[in-house]
């Protein structure tokens, strides 16, 4: 029979880096409960229209990379590609901006069909933060600090921050139209990419990787040049929030983002030890959003960051080491000894302790095996002569403590204050 495999670019997190995942989930929700955000939770699949309404028709992720499929009733559904779509979906189907402000986050997977290569696959998991309500570039800072205390807490080195300002609508079209006007003059030195984008979704080309049409965005307007008053005073504002809590940051005016619904602050945190993949965190603002998707105006800003790409970090600046999950090993011989070897797992688990009980049939020494391959630090043993006298024996695994024998009553203590003792 031919075996089943996983769908490219759709991976399984086996126990030998899961502890990263939830080292990760559980730094993630403190920061997050330490600024007072709150978790919102929604479906994988929504309907196709919110993807294409929000993120834009002319995207790559739009155009190229969505799961969509016919459901049994005819609808369009699609695997969702990113949170923020969702959430503000959520937000005005739930009443959550009505007359109120949110600090929401996420965690999930996301769905894209792009080309795998490392650190970019087809399921991915993004952990995110939304603030809905709040126009002044405070809450801006609020989110970037945020994104920032996750790398502290985790204790690596902080990736680049590069940030930028989009403007407002009418300054995004004023620049669109400079920079259409100053491609044009380069049209056939484009790659083939920036060419078609020309017409479809210029902003992008600033994006380009390719060597001779970067030599000519080196010479293009500058999207700084084009912002509105207002979007100019709240960018150094912000600006000088983060110089005030000490985040490091690049201003790049040629960073736009792939995703249509950003207005005003875009930022990315940019790690150059992941290679061709490098941005592990992305966000900005998006104040057109929840009223493009048919709720009262509420501006809004927030961030995503992609988890394989963080613990592709973890993994490589060494900072987590294997979490040992079993403190205790116990070593039964027969039904009887078994019964108080689960009796006495019991209580041990009751007091805290991370207890692994040999199940099944065999013999003393493959079992003492086991307890050393287990990472123990104490193997419990019951055997034919402990079973007669009610005693156990405490086998230390990982000191040079002799073995004693010790009534069962005297278990639950002994072995607390062994633990404790290391
Ligand atoms: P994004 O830049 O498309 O933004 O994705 C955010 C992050 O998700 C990226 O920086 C990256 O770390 C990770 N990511 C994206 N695609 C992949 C992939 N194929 N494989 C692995 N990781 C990936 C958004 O999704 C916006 N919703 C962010 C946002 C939230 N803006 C405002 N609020």
């Amino acid at each position: 029979m031919t075996q089943i495999k996983a769908i490219r670019g759709m991976n399984d997190v086996l126990p030998e880096t899961s502890y990263l995942w939830l080292y990760v989930e559980n730094i993630c929700q403190s920061v997050f409960a330490a600024h007072a955000y709150q978790q919102i939770r929604t479906p994988i699949v929504e309907s196709t229209e919110l993807f294409a309404r929000s993120i834009g028709a002319e995207t790559d992720i739009v155009a190229k990379e969505m799961y969509t499929f016919e459901d049994r009733n005819g609808d369009s559904l699609t695997l969702r590609p990113e949170g923020t779509a969702s959430c503000v979906r959520a937000g005005i189907e739930n009443g959550l901006f009505y007359n109120q402000q949110q600090r929401l986050w996420y965690i999930g997977p996301m769905f894209r069909h792009e080309r795998p290569q490392k650190g970019r696959y087809r399921q991915f998991y993004q952990i995110g933060a939304e603030a809905y309500g709040w126009k002044s570039s405070d809450i801006d800072a609020e989110i970037i600090l945020m994104s920032s205390q996750i790398w502290k807490h985790m204790g690596i080195k902080s990736p680049e921050l590069q940030i930028n300002s989009l403007g407002d609508i009418q300054a995004r079209k004023k620049y669109r139209e400079a920079l259409v006007d100053y491609l044009s003059q380069y049209e056939a030195e484009l790659d083939e990419d920036s060419r078609r984008r020309l017409t479809t979704n210029p902003l992008r080309i600033l994006d380009s990787k390719n060597q001779d049409t970067q030599e000519i965005l080196d010479k293009a307007p500058s999207i700084l040049d084009y912002l509105d008053d207002e979007s100019k005073a709240e960018f150094s504002q912000l600006l000088q929030y983060l110089d005030a809590l000490d985040i490091k940051y690049t201003v790049n005016p040629r960073l736009v983002r792939g995703l249509d619904y950003y207005n005003k602050t875009v930022f990315e945190w940019v790690y150059k030890g992941l290679g061709a993949q490098a941005t592990v965190c992305a966000g900005g603002r998006y104040d057109g959003l929840v009223e493009q998707l048919g709720g009262k105006p509420t501006p809004a800003v927030g961030f995503a960051l992609g988890m394989e790409r963080l613990i592709e970090i973890l993994k490589e600046q060494k900072t987590v080491t294997s979490e040992q999950y079993v403190d205790i090993y116990i070593i039964s011989m027969g039904n009887e000894a078994r019964q108080v070897a689960l009796r006495l797992s019991r209580d041990l688990r009751s007091n805290g302790a991370r207890v692994q009980m040999h199940c099944g049939d065999s013999n003393i020494k493959n079992q003492i095996k086991r307890a050393d391959k287990s990472n123990a630090k104490l193997a419990i043993i019951i055997g034919e002569q402990e079973l007669r006298d009610n005693t156990v024996i405490l086998k230390p695994l990982r000191t040079d403590d002799a073995q004693q024998t010790i009534s069962q009553n005297d278990v639950t203590k002994t072995v607390h204050d062994f633990l404790n003792k290391l």
